[in-house]
């Protein structure tokens, strides 16, 4: 990490807005920073005014009777307003004559050319959709499912999961999407933490040409869940499965004989819209709380602004995340359907059936706008230049990138290989917890610095503080602190209101913490350090260190396990796990156990847990006070001699048998 920080630091291009975005995208809403200053001041002194004129253009079955209302840490927005995101996704669509639009752009695996010019694809339009989304939200009806219940989702990115998260959104049952790369352990805790009775999955999801055998997971996880009495299965693989009478059901036996007459539920503005689990410092994954109408209005707001959106002049919107991130649930569904661009949906990985898969994509589809991660861009770098080079990338208009900072580098390659040098990049930073966008250049509109996520979106009053609240000049790293409400934040952690108040609100008086060290520069621009607390960002994905050590030690040779991030060349951060074995595994610390701890780990949480390195160790490094020494770890494990002061550490041995080289 701390290497990134200084080539960052070191980074002073400045790329102006592009004259092709600003000829080719239509109306450019920000044409200049001016103008962005104007509005931002607006946003500020004035929230009330300036969100409900943005949330004029949603359809609302009752308008609020305020816009906001704030005790902290607890804010309201739209205070009793009804309304249903479904209905603003679809319904509201063809309502307005666009029912024949295509809403959903969906592109399968599997392909048996290495061209992929037989990609089976499917197009959604708003008029389907509003069909399909009805009958599966009848179906979860007659499974038993109602307004306040919570869904389970575990699918691959096929374009069920975002019909049946629409379903619920439909009905008024919150969602809790499970990412489907997760291991049974994981379904679990979250179907556990969210008391949920139903599950939604595939028989299996593509991923590389392989199936990943989603449904036995499924089985595997309700072993322990005795209260899910429902599993609706989309079959997609063709997978041998068992079906277990009375609780399993075939999406394709009881969706198509519903009744496409479903009205939407008139939701509380306030009301849950989906739980999202992500890691945090301490413990088991936390169920971030979503609600209605704020998320509505601030997901399609930033996806409108920061990708300047305008309907029907050909723009095509591809997000590379899977749907069982916040990226996806923002920026593939509730973000775009409102706003009318079609939302590409890839099923598979980038490498399948060859390393041009992204590049074949955009030009088959004429996609305008790119959003990726910068792992996925060091991966698409190191693959090499012939593969974009290959294919016509002249449609697009815009890139993006999202999930953690950006090395200048590979902005640069981005920028020229894939942008031809004209698209503007948007480095968007945020969290599951903000909901949408909150710092962010505005294309055609903010100059860009390659590793700086720029300026605060419209209402996010944004600072760099120190412990106590104070703003600390330009270039000095503190705490990134939001100082108000703003519509998409958290309402709070599932069932946790204690940890809700520790985690955002004490660490500051007055303010939310991201958990993020940044800095401004002299120009007031953003560049975000990294993670303060134990969570790491591994390809852009958190994992809380925690978690991972946990997994460790539930395997019996394991006596204690510290997990620190190590720099890596494609995914950021890599996992480097210190582990002290019990006295009968002494003798066999090898490195079959290494293999055997590394595959456990992927089996308790997920192959994006696993360790790149473990290292066997007598004990660990802590204080007197009985601390991990982390810092200590970490710099060990980058191979870095410490600048650590070490004088508290307990036994100075430990240090230096951690520095032997033990393979
Ligand atoms: C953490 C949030 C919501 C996006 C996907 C990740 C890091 C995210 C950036 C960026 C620097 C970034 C932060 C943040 N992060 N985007 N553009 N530049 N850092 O969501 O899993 O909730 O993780 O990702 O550290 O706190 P998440």
């Amino acid at each position: 990490m701390s290497e990134s920080i200084t080539s960052v630091l070191q980074e002073n291009r400045v790329f102006e807005p592009s004259e092709h975005f600003r000829s080719g995208i239509g109306p450019n809403y920000v044409p200049d920073l001016q103008t962005y200053h104007a509005r931002f001041k607006r946003s500020i002194d004035d929230p009330s005014g300036f969100w409900g004129e943005v949330a004029d253009g949603f359809n609302w079955f009752k308008k609020w009777t305020s816009v906001v209302e704030w005790k902290l840490p607890d804010a309201r927005w739209f205070v009793g307003a009804t309304t249903n995101v479904c209905d603003n996704c679809i319904d509201r669509q063809v309502r307005d004559g666009h029912g024949d639009d295509v809403a959903i752009l969906w592109e399968g695996e599997p392909s048996t050319l290495a061209t992929t010019d037989d990609a089976e694809v499917r197009r959604l339009t708003y008029s389907q959709l509003q069909l399909e989304v009805s009958r599966t939200a009848n179906a979860l009806k007659s499974l038993g499912v109602r307004r306040g219940d919570v869904v389970t989702i575990y699918m691959g990115m096929v374009p069920e999961l975002a019909i049946a998260m629409l379903a619920c959104a439909r009905i008024g049952a919150p969602h809790s999407v499970i990412f489907g790369g997760f291991a049974p352990p994981a379904i679990v805790d979250r179907a556990q933490d969210a008391k949920s009775k139903i599950i939604v999955t595939c028989d299996g999801a593509w991923r590389r040409g392989h199936i990943v055998p989603l449904k036995a997971n499924v089985d595997e996880a309700c072993e322990k869940l005795p209260d899910v009495a429902s599993v609706l299965v989309v079959s997609r693989t063709n997978c041998p499965v068992n079906m277990r009478a009375g609780r399993d059901h075939w999406w394709h036996e009881i969706v198509p004989t519903q009744s496409t007459d479903c009205p939407c539920e008139e939701m509380d503005s306030e009301d849950l819209l989906f739980l999202l689990y992500t890691s945090g410092s301490t413990g088991k994954p936390k169920g971030i709380c979503h609600t209605t109408g704020g998320y509505m209005v601030y997901t399609a707001f930033t996806a409108k602004m920061t990708f300047n959106l305008v309907p029907d002049r050909g723009q095509v919107f591809f997000c590379t995340a899977d749907i069982g991130w916040i990226t996806g649930h923002s920026y593939i569904v509730y973000g775009m359907l409102p706003n009318r661009v079609p939302t590409v949906m890839y099923e598979g990985a980038p490498n399948f059936p060859a390393e041009d898969r992204i590049w074949a994509m955009i030009e088959r589809h004429k996609i305008t706008h790119f959003y990726t991660a910068p792992t996925a861009i060091r991966a698409f770098m190191k693959w090499g230049d012939e593969h974009p080079h290959k294919h016509d990338l002249s449609s697009l208009l815009l890139l993006g990138t999202v999930g953690e900072p950006i090395n200048p580098e590979a902005w640069i390659w981005y920028h020229e290989k894939i942008g031809s040098s004209r698209c503007p990049i948007v480095d968007t930073m945020w969290q599951t917890e903000t909901g949408g966008h909150i710092l962010t250049p505005l294309p055609g509109c903010t100059p860009t610095v390659p590793g700086s996520c720029t300026l605060p979106f419209f209402g996010v009053d944004a600072a760099i503080v120190d412990e106590n609240g104070a703003e600390l000049p330009a270039n000095q790293g503190g705490l990134l602190v939001i100082r108000r409400p703003w519509p998409g934040m958290l309402r709070g952690i599932h069932g946790d209101r204690a940890r809700f108040i520790e985690t955002y609100w004490s660490k500051v008086k007055g303010m939310y913490v991201a958990g993020d060290g940044a800095r401004r520069d002299e120009r007031g621009y953003f560049w975000i350090m990294g993670r303060i607390d134990d969570v790491i960002n591994v390809s852009g994905h958190r994992l809380g260190t925690m978690e991972i050590e946990s997994a460790l030690v539930s395997h019996e040779s394991v006596v204690e396990a510290a997990v620190v991030g190590i720099p890596h060349e494609i995914k950021g951060t890599g996992i480097a796990a210190f582990v002290t074995l019990a006295p009968q595994y002494k003798g066999v610390a090898d490195n079959a156990l290494r293999k055997r701890l590394m595959d456990h780990v992927s089996k308790e949480i997920g192959p994006i847990a696993r360790p790149d390195m473990i290292r066997f160790t007598a004990s660990l490094p802590k204080t007197r006070s009985g601390k991990i020494m982390r810092r200590l770890l970490r710099d060990i494990a980058a191979g870095k001699e410490s600048t650590q002061d070490t004088t508290t550490l307990e036994d100075f041995a430990v240090l230096a048998k951690l520095r032997e080289v033990d393979e």
